[in-house]
């Protein structure tokens, strides 16, 4: 089974989302499991009248438990809303909000400490894609964010080139491929028991580029952003088959 994540970014009021799951749970209805919707935290409460097999995500955390943090919002918290997965390290946290390697790595591993799968986002610019060094720059990506790690049974990674995001310019199917395997053998390497590691490809997918990218063998899903707002499209990049 791949998986399919929408990514709603910051859309979907509360009423929004819950007219999008009026009609998508039914176009969905039997192939939810491996579905997830990462809502904005202010909607995520909508979900509670919704049924089905499909995961909550959650957008943003903060890595601390508890205390002094104005405007953050815990994993226990969000774990009450009934997520089990968050993104971390999105190149929009990491470009527009500043968010450092170290903060990444805090909370990849807060994440884990609070059994909420992680779904650790990397990915190289264009910039550096057209300088040649893309593999080694998600590579240290992924050191970094997992540095702190000590033992890991399974990990989520969604490679998204940040050229790809949102620009109707997605990655040549068989490039994310390469950069798929690379990010398995990497992740495998830093540790020495046998992982249970997915990678999602994100950037620019639609209903229509949905299935090139699910038939490479380490496609194990995707992370979609702009094509999810629409339930139409999203449902049908749900059907998507290799
Ligand atoms: P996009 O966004 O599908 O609109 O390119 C993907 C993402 O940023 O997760």
């Amino acid at each position: 089974m791949k998986l399919k994540f929408a990514n709603f970014k910051m859309n979907m009021t509360p009423s929004e989302l819950r007219e999008y799951l009026k009609v998508i749970l039914p176009e969905i209805k039997g192939l939810e499991k491996g579905v997830a919707f990462f809502a904005p935290c202010a909607s995520l409460f909508v979900f509670k009248d919704f049924e089905g097999e499909f995961a909550i995500g959650a957008q943003n955390f903060y890595f601390e438990k508890k205390g002094a943090y104005t405007g953050e919002v815990s994993l226990r918290m969000l774990k009450e809303l009934n997520v089990s997965l968050a993104l971390v390290g999105h190149s929009e946290r990491r470009q527009i909000f500043g968010e450092s390697n170290e903060v990444i790595a805090k909370k990849v591993k807060s994440a884990i400490e609070e059994s909420i799968q992680p779904v650790l986002c990397v990915g190289e610019s264009l910039e550096e894609r057209q300088a040649g060094v893309a593999f080694e720059v998600v590579k240290s990506q992924l050191r970094l964010a997992l540095g702190d790690i000590q033992s890991l049974e399974r990990l989520i990674v969604a490679y998204e080139p940040i050229w790809a995001i949102g620009s109707a310019n997605p990655a040549k199917p068989e490039d994310a491929q390469q950069m798929h395997q690379i990010i398995k053998d990497s992740v495998k390497a830093l540790y020495s028991q046998d992982i249970d590691i997915k990678v999602l490809y994100g950037g620019s997918v639609s209903a229509e580029n949905a299935e090139e990218f699910l038939k490479m063998p380490d496609v194990d899903g995707l992370l979609v952003g702009g094509a999810s707002l629409d339930p139409v499209k999203f449902a049908k990049i749900v059907k998507a088959e290799p």
